[in-house]
């Protein structure tokens, strides 16, 4: 077979399983995303909204690829604005990275971008706009990257819930009022509707005994969700893409915008028949999102084996030194929205880079003056949250995102092993958009 049809052959078969979670193992040389308007439902008994999308559908497609496969994804745009995609927690070349007017300028309405780059490391991860991200991001320009391990483990499933919330308007439709001050200058755009992948009334369906490996997203603009699943046995394995060091306890674990949590969900087998409702707990009123249905069927053999684990990083050293950078989070000024988000009194774009050397430990602290939420982010690296107002607080596991609550300080270890220039930034996308961005240049 000549290479181009093999290549394209490839393509098509990928691209079959695109938004279906069958697992499709394999590069995903030539994909094709067109970003474009779409009409879409987000429940049964929900008029059809209007949204921006990838491919069609929101969330878009749920890309797998092995461990250092290789990802080639073109986006046309066809939307009526410029727009990036940038690769959530995933390490990627610096000019692959997707933040327009620091990585790559973005991709004007009719023309099209080439991302490529290797799987660097496996696990969830997600991809959105960065480009208006508050608008573009809650229209719905957002999908999943799954990397697999090398060796998959025999899950009976293996599936991942991209968890958001939209603001609806009367009308049915996403309001179209963006950045508005209130949400600006508090945590904000929180919505009314609240989805997983996409819908309203998701199930999950599975079989008494089966195993599951559920990847959650939180892909919402500023909502944090913390899910219970009730009496079902869970484990949480990793946290923002790599595994923990020991798999803990799921409960109360605030899933900020940005950040993924991997469970380990054994099905009773004496669940035969039974469902639950999974529920958020995070503004203190339960409300169910989605819902796992057992089959009325025999148990299946439940997969045994021992739950994946990552390697121990030592940062014990950390604790109490003092940090290499020190970022001030406050509100104030008057940025374009009537309202500024800075760091260290600076609003992006005026905001000068930071430089940190490569491949040594950097102690980085974020110390929140404000009573607003700060789920910060940090492009091209994990990190090790150490400290938390000046208490130990090491925790077993990396993140790429950690949440930053109201007066809070955090501090974070990370090991830049990337050259570039790296965004850095607040997760709740109304704050980055109102200036709470920076970057750090890594030579
Ligand atoms: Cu998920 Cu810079 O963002
Ligand atoms: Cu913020």
């Amino acid at each position: 077979m000549r290479r181009s049809r093999l290549i394209s052959l490839v393509a098509t078969t990928i691209a079959l399983f695109v938004g279906c979670q069958a697992s499709t193992a394999g590069d995903t040389a030539g994909i094709v995303l067109t970003a474009s308007p779409t009409r879409i439902a987000l429940g049964r008994d929900l008029p059809a909204v209007d949204v921006w999308s990838y491919g069609g559908r929101v969330p878009g497609p749920f890309l797998r690829v092995p461990h250092g496969g290789r990802v080639r994804v073109r986006i046309d745009n066809r939307l009526p604005v410029a727009t990036t995609v940038h690769w959530h927690g995933v390490r990627v070349p610096n000019a692959m990275d997707g933040v327009p007017g620091v990585t790559q300028p973005a991709i004007e309405p009719g023309t099209s971008f080439t991302y490529e780059f290797v799987a660097p490391d496996p696990g969830t991860y997600w991809f959105h706009s960065h480009a208006s991200g508050s608008e573009q991001v809650e229209r719905g320009l957002q999908g999943v990257l799954i990397v697999e391990d090398q060796d998959p483990l025999p899950w009976s499933q293996d599936v991942a819930w991209v968890v958001d919330d939209w603001r609806i308007d009367r009308r049915g439709q996403i309001d179209a009022r963006f950045d508005t001050g209130h949400d600006v200058m508090m945590d904000g755009r929180w919505g009314n509707v609240s989805t997983v992948n996409g819908r309203t009334d998701h199930v999950l369906e599975a079989r008494p005994g089966e195993r599951l490996r559920l990847r959650l997203i939180n892909s919402a603009n500023a909502r944090v969700f913390a899910l219970d699943f009730g009496a079902l046995p869970a484990r949480a394995i990793a946290v923002d893409g790599t595994y923990a060091e020991k798999p803990f306890d799921p409960r109360g674990f605030e899933l900020a915008p940005g950040n993924r949590l991997d469970l380990d969900l054994t099905i009773p087998a004496d669940w035969r028949g039974r469902s639950i409702d999974v529920v958020d707990t995070f503004t203190g009123r339960a409300a169910p999102i989605a819902r796992i249905v057992v089959a009325d069927t025999a148990p299946v053999a439940t997969p045994s084996f021992a739950a994946p684990t990552g390697t121990p990083v030592a940062v014990d050293a950390f604790v109490n030194a003092p940090p290499d950078l020190a970022y001030r989070l406050a509100g104030g000024g008057m940025g374009h929205m009537g309202g500024a988000w800075t760091l260290n009194g600076r609003a992006f774009p005026d905001a000068p880079d930071t430089e940190l050397p490569r491949d040594r430990p950097a102690k980085i602290r974020f110390a929140n003056r404000s009573r607003r939420i700060h789920p910060m982010h940090v492009h091209g690296a994990f990190f090790r949250v150490v400290a938390r107002d000046g208490e130990p607080a090491v925790e077993p596991f990396m993140r790429d995102t950690v949440f930053v609550h109201a007066r809070e300080t955090v501090d974070v270890v990370l090991v830049p092993s990337l050259g570039g220039r790296w965004a850095l930034h607040c997760h709740v996308l109304e704050h980055a958009e109102a200036g709470m961005m920076t970057v750090i240049a890594v030579p």
